[in-house]
């Protein structure tokens, strides 16, 4: 089965065609940095509009290995939500227009749950499917989410904990803006991290002394705030890199140590990493350093995977079909979208058997 993806939950404009055994054959992404970048965070309505702009030739992109185009593809899966409703709409609408002109079901995806299952996306025809078994413990962390997930199945999937503030994502780039360096500020504090002492400046460890699965950075991101408020921005590199590694230091701490948690409380030793802070070169390396040591099998997909995709809602969307059974046609063009609601069960609600 071959699905075309269609992503326009946030700032990027993505489509992409994937096989339900994970081999990707296209994968288009159009980023709206540029956009968005002069006001140091995405704008809704811009982000709706460059969506608008961007979607067929994105689609066009994407149905270009198949000779035969839209006759070669078997269902098209979308993003419903969660999101901006603006952006989401002209994904949804573009959808819905391709299924009904050419008859195609119509599989909405749930933005998380692609991230969730995209360590399976491989990219290398002569690979064989990536061989992660279930039940796995997932770090979903991105510019909208930071929350952990027991995932049993590909509709079988818990909430153990979540941000109870700001998301991960979200705080790389508030304290990227802070210090003027720039959007999205994940990747530049990252590459600046590097080079610092994440010693040099003393900066609180988030949740710390909490046993609890939840997560927390505004108060990070404040004593960042406060820190630039006294001493003033760094100016000289160095000043820069050392701040920037004390504050990632104290991100992935944070991360890594909560992830070990939900491994050993859900006696699971297998980790998967997701959402774009899943880029992140210093997390990669101590998630690898502490889960070796800790005997937990890691996996951390490649760095197109983690970030927003549509390959990762083409295999999502192939997925539901196959446990599900598709919407019926008129199920799926009343589809609708969603902005926050959280449709994954949580751990307050009892399992199923
Ligand atoms: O998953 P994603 O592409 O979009 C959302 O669903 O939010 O994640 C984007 C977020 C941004 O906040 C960006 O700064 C962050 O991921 N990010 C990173 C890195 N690359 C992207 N954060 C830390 N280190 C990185 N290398
Ligand atoms: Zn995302």
């Amino acid at each position: 089965m071959i699905v075309l993806g269609i992503e326009s939950s946030c700032d990027e404009t993505a489509a992409a065609l994937v096989r339900d055994d994970g081999l990707v054959l296209s994968d288009a992404v159009a980023s709206q940095i540029k956009v968005h970048g002069p006001y140091g965070g995405v704008v809704p309505e811009l982000a709706s509009r460059a969506h608008l702009t961007n979607i067929v030739p994105v689609i066009q992109e994407a149905l270009r290995p198949l000779p035969g185009g839209l006759a070669e593809v078997d269902a098209i899966a979308v993003t419903h939500g969660p999101g901006l409703v603006g952006a989401l709409l002209v994904g949804v609408q573009a959808a819905k227009a391709i299924a009904w002109s050419r008859n195609l079901p119509l599989i909405g995806v749930n933005h998380l749950v692609g991230h969730l299952l995209a360590v399976y996306l491989r990219r290398d025809p002569a690979s064989a499917p990536v061989p992660v078994a279930f039940p796995y413990i997932a770090l979903l962390a991105s510019g909208g989410h930071t929350a952990l997930y027991r995932v049993d199945g590909p509709n079988d999937i818990e909430q153990l904990g979540e941000t109870r503030d700001d998301a991960a994502g979200e705080a790389f780039d508030k304290v990227a803006k802070l210090l003027g360096l720039g959007y999205p500020g994940g990747p530049i504090v990252d590459r600046l991290a590097a080079k610092g002492d994440p010693r040099a400046v003393p900066l609180p460890l988030p949740m710390r002394n909490k046993r609890s699965l939840e997560f927390s950075f505004s108060g990070l991101k404040t004593a960042v705030a406060q820190y630039v408020a006294t001493t003033g921005r760094p100016s000289t590199e160095q000043a820069q890199a050392d701040l920037c590694a004390s504050f990632q230091h104290a991100v992935i701490t944070s991360l890594v140590s909560k992830s070990l948690e939900a491994c050993r409380r859900e006696k699971v030793d297998r980790l998967v990493l997701g959402g774009g802070v899943a880029a992140n070169k210093g997390l990669r390396a101590l998630a690898l350093e502490v889960c070796t040591r800790s005997g937990v099998e890691l996996w951390v997909p490649p760095i197109a995977s983690c970030t927003d995709n549509a390959a990762m809602i083409a295999y999502a969307g192939a997925q539901k079909a196959r446990l599900t059974g598709q919407l019926s046609a008129a199920e799926a063009l009343s589809l609708s979208v969603f902005s926050t609601s959280p449709p994954l069960r949580s751990n307050q609600s009892p399992r199923s058997p």
